[in-house]
């Protein structure tokens, strides 16, 4: 039984609980690879007073980790699009396994990596790359591999599930909570990352392309953020039975596939609105197993260095075998889902939360309900608050049906006419998540 050795480019939070967990558990790791593992050169730029990596060879040149004849695995944990880019590339033309976290790089330009991987049958696995320590891949990949799976729905950046709670808990703006995130270390380097929804739709791209069968398509996910939930609408959302949370959904529908990152309205009892702070989690709905649901944490050095250890374990089991043995990093599935629609928004079907400000006067909520009738658009629930003593303006909350976003941004823009109308209206999206 040979040692696999192991290349780690990047020592930060990441890399540090990777080389900690595998001196840890080592005769574990070897019991279930088959194979020992050793870590036997490390790629960083400067030290991490986290690990102390004793005699293990260090290079501040991270190309000359993924050069090294000795090494049989790479695993890529400095982020960013380049030069991690290049160096995955480099790894995999010298005949190397590569493991990364990195969701940007698989994401954006996986399509490209796992071609370049399949020529020289090398592997390029990435169960870290998707909420940190919870093996969602791996569900998708293996545990789930008998169904089909119709949607999937997640909490898929703890930042963003932070600041919302806090927002619930505290009453508190949207700015006020990021930074405090910031102070805590939950936010990406640059934070618009998180609070824009873009990590979280790659993240989404990566499990879509597992769930479907289809190529990474990050660029057709359609993204919102959380800066523009306000603190009004987290409390007016409670009082209707639900709470605000920013989730990333793939679904499958007859006309294509829908791939979305928002913020969204969820009965408060489904398990999944009750988690909360940097906690993530994924529902999958499947024909044969139903809804199952996977939570813990996304983000982290060691609980982010399991998700990279069991890939570490996957590939030296499988080391000496040929490809076909391997679970591959994507399959495309048949009968044309590889080429299958992504819907625009504008021909997703969701049920909508909307928020009006309207003068006081007789007669103003009997128009705007007139507005979604001539639509054809039913109302599932209404709140309006009495005003303010002296107030010229009155708060009115509706809940619609589900309808087809054109046609419900062609309702919004008939409202938006109405004299009675004060302000421009604030919407959100709805989703029941009960199959
Ligand atoms: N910034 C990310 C998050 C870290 O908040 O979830 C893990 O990808």
């Amino acid at each position: 039984m040979r040692a696999v050795n192991v290349g780690i480019c990047g020592l930060g939070t990441v890399g540090s609980g990777v080389f900690n967990v595998i001196e840890r558990n080592q005769a574990t790791l070897a019991a279930r690879a088959r194979h020992a593992i050793n870590i036997t050169h490390i790629g960083a730029r400067r030290d991490n007073p986290a690990c102390n990596v004793g005699a293990t060879k260090v290079s501040r040149d991270i190309f000359a980790v993924v050069n090294d004849p000795e090494v049989d695995i790479v695993v890529e944990l400095i982020g960013g699009l380049q030069p991690a880019k290049e160096l995955v590339l480099q790894a995999i033309a010298n005949g190397k396994h590569v493991i990364t976290a990195n969701k940007a790089l698989i994401a954006e330009h996986g399509n490209e990596l796992f071609a370049a991987a399949e020529e020289q049958r090398v592997q390029v696995v990435f169960e870290a790359a998707v909420a940190g320590g919870l093996p969602i891949i791996k569900v998708l990949r293996e545990g789930l591999s008998a169904n089909r799976i119709e949607w999937l729905a997640g909490i898929i950046n703890g930042t963003g599930n932070f600041i919302l709670t806090e927002m619930r808990a505290t009453g508190r703006a949207f700015s006020d909570v990021l930074e405090e995130a910031q102070a805590l270390g939950y936010a990406e380097a640059d934070p618009r990352f998180d609070v824009e929804g873009i990590d979280a739709a790659h993240k989404l791209a990566i499990l879509a392309s597992i769930a479907f069968g289809i190529p990474l398509q990050f660029d057709k996910v359609y993204t919102e953020g959380i800066a523009n939930v306000a603190p009004r609408d987290v409390r007016y959302a409670e009082e209707l039975g639900y709470r605000i949370k920013h989730l990333g959904i793939a679904r499958r529908v007859e006309e294509g596939i829908e791939l979305r990152v928002h913020p969204t309205l969820i009965p408060q009892q489904r398990l999944i609105a009750n988690v909360n702070g940097v906690m993530n989690a994924v529902l999958i709905e499947a024909d044969a197993v139903g809804p199952t649901l996977y939570y813990g944490a996304g983000a982290g050095g060691e609980a982010t260095a399991s998700a990279v250890i069991a890939d570490i374990v996957d590939v030296a089991r499988t080391i000496d075998g040929g490809p076909e043995q391997r679970v591959p990093a994507l399959a495309f599935h048949q009968h044309a889902l590889s080429d299958a629609h992504i819907l625009p928004i504008e021909e997703i079907r969701t049920a909508f939360y909307l928020r009006m400000s309207v003068v006081d006067e007789p007669g103003v909520l009997s128009g705007i309900t007139k507005v979604f009738s001539d639509a054809g658009i039913s109302i599932e629930a209404v709140i309006q608050k009495e005003p303010k003593k002296g107030a010229a303006t009155a708060t009115i909350i509706l809940l619609t049906d589900v309808v087809q976003e054109r046609h419900f941004q062609q309702t919004l823009a008939v409202l938006q006419e109405l004299p009675a109308i004060t302000e421009p209206l604030t919407t959100l999206r709805v989703e029941s998540l009960d199959g």
